[in-house]
This record gives C-alpha cells, sequence and structure tokens, in this order.
C-alpha cells in the first residue's frame, strides 16, 4: 500500500511539476483563456483596406459594380487584401486576378451551393473561353 501511495504521490508532483511549466504565467488572470493572445493578435499586420477606400479612388469601377449583380461583392473579395496598395499607391499595384480561377471559386457547380446562387459548369459552359471575354466582372451580366 505505502508503495503504490508513494508512486500516485510522485505522479501528482511530477504532473504539477510539468503543468506549472508549460501553461502560460498569464492563463486564467481573468477567465479560462491567456489575455497576451489579444495583444498577439492585435500585433498582426492590417491587410485589408475595406472597399470604403476603394471606391473613393476607383469611381469608375465603383458605379459598374453597383449597378450589377456584383453589387453586393467586395472588391477585396476578388482583388485580396490590398491594405499595402492603399498605404503606397504610387509604388505597390494590385495584379490583376486571374479570371480562371476567381470566378470558378464562386460559381462552379456544387451541389452544396444555394439552389438559387447562379452556378454554372465552367468546363462546359464557357469551353475553356476565359469569363472576361463574355462578362464584364464588375457587372456580370451579358
Ligand atoms: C488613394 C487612391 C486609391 C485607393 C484608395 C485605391 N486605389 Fe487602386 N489604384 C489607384 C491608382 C492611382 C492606381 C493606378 C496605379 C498605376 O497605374 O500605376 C490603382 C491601381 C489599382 C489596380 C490595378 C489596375 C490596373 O490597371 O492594373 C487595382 C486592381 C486596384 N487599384 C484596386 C484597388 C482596390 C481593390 C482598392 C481598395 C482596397 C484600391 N485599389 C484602393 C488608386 C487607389
Ligand atoms: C467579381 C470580382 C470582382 C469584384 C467584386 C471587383 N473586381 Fe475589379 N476586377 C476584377 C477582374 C477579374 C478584373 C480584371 C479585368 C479584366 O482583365 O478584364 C478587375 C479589374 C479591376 C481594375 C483594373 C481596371 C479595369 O477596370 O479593368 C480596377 C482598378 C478594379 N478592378 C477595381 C475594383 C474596385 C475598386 C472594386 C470594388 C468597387 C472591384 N474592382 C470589384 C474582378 C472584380
Ligand atoms: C466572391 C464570390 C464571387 C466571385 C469571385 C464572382 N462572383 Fe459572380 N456573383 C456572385 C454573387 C454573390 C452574385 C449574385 C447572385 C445573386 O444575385 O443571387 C453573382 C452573380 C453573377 C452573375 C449573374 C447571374 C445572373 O443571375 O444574372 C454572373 C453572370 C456572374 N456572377 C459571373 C461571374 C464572373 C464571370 C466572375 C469572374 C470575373 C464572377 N462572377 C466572380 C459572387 C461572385
Ligand atoms: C462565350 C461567352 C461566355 C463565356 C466565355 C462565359 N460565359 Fe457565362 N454566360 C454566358 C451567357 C450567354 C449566359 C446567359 C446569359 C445571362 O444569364 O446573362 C451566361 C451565364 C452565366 C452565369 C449565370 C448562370 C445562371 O444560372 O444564372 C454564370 C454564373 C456564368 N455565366 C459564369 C461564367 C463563368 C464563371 C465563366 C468562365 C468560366 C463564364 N461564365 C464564361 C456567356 C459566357
Amino acid at each position: 500500500m505505502v508503495r503504490v501511495a508513494l508512486v500516485l504521490a510522485a505522479g501528482v508532483v511530477l504532473f504539477l511539476v510539468v503543468r506549472n511549466m508549460v501553461v502560460p504565467k498569464d492563463f486564467g488572470r481573468y477567465g479560462h483563456f491567456r489575455p497576451e493572445a489579444l495583444a498577439v493578435i492585435r500585433a498582426h499586420p492590417v491587410a485589408f483596406a475595406g472597399q470604403g477606400t476603394c471606391v473613393a479612388c476607383h469611381d469608375d469601377q465603383a458605379k459598374e459594380r453597383a449597378a450589377g449583380k456584383h453589387a453586393h461583392v467586395a472588391c477585396e473579395a476578388c482583388h485580396g487584401p490590398q491594405a499595402a496598395h492603399v498605404a503606397d499607391i504610387a509604388n505597390v499595384k494590385p495584379a490583376l486576378p486571374d479570371v480562371a480561377t476567381l470566378c470558378a471559386r464562386c460559381h462552379e457547380q456544387n451541389a452544396a451551393k444555394p439552389k438559387g446562387f447562379p452556378q454554372v459548369v465552367t468546363a462546359e459552359h464557357s469551353g475553356g473561353v476565359a469569363c472576361n471575354t463574355c462578362h464584364k466582372p464588375h457587372n456580370p451580366q451579358i
């Protein structure tokens, strides 16, 4: 009995020592999480500028988009995060999206998508012709 109790006690001590070593010091200060994580997340650079900024300069594209079915698709949903472009317009020029992958990402037919959402089997629909030969990306209706 004594030996079993000793082994158990040693196990408990080992657990407490290891726990003390691996649990971050600030864990549990306000609850069951690590408050320092907030500072770590806040330190990430901002990648998206928000479309309010895009619209201010790219009036033509904004007007074209507002008139069509892509009115509610955000600029950066297609152009990717552009905070770097907005911060340094003169030197950072965004590459234009590759329509072959871009359009299929949202419109490739998939049974998991809502029935009412416009979907095509791109290979049959376009026969390999680039989507923007027929559809204008900012206002796709033909
Ligand atoms: C302060 C004005 C300004 C803002 C804000 C701005 N842009 Fe621009 N953008 C420009 C200018 C000027 C150019 C042209 C750069 C050049 O031709 O060298 C440009 C170029 C571009 C191009 C490349 C055009 C081409 O012909 O290759 C894209 C795409 C673009 N911007 C998208 C965006 C998006 C998306 C946003 C919002 C996140 C945005 N821009 C915000 C001024 C702006
Ligand atoms: C549905 C995807 C999509 C959305 C939403 C979108 N764009 Fe574009 N944009 C494109 C594609 C694709 C091109 C390349 C056009 C081409 O090569 O024919 C492009 C081209 C551009 C260009 C280059 C000049 C031109 O007109 O071809 C600018 C500038 C631009 N977009 C800005 C914007 C801004 C600002 C917004 C938001 C108001 C926006 N885009 C929303 C897909 C999109
Ligand atoms: C980020 C997702 C997204 C991307 C990328 C995107 N679209 Fe769309 N598209 C939408 C949404 C959302 C609608 C509106 C659907 C609705 O009204 O129910 C739409 C509508 C359309 C329509 C209108 C269908 C109709 O009923 O008239 C066409 C055509 C279309 N897109 C073509 C394109 C093409 C071509 C591209 C590539 C340049 C593209 N889309 C890229 C989300 C996207
Ligand atoms: C040769 C011209 C052509 C090309 C290339 C083309 N389309 Fe279309 N697309 C059409 C026509 C015509 C319609 C039917 C008219 C309409 O709904 O505006 C259409 C309709 C659509 C619709 C709406 C379908 C629906 O059920 O409402 C979507 C989404 C679409 N196209 C996406 C694409 C995508 C993505 C590509 C690139 C892979 C592409 N299209 C390439 C001509 C074309």
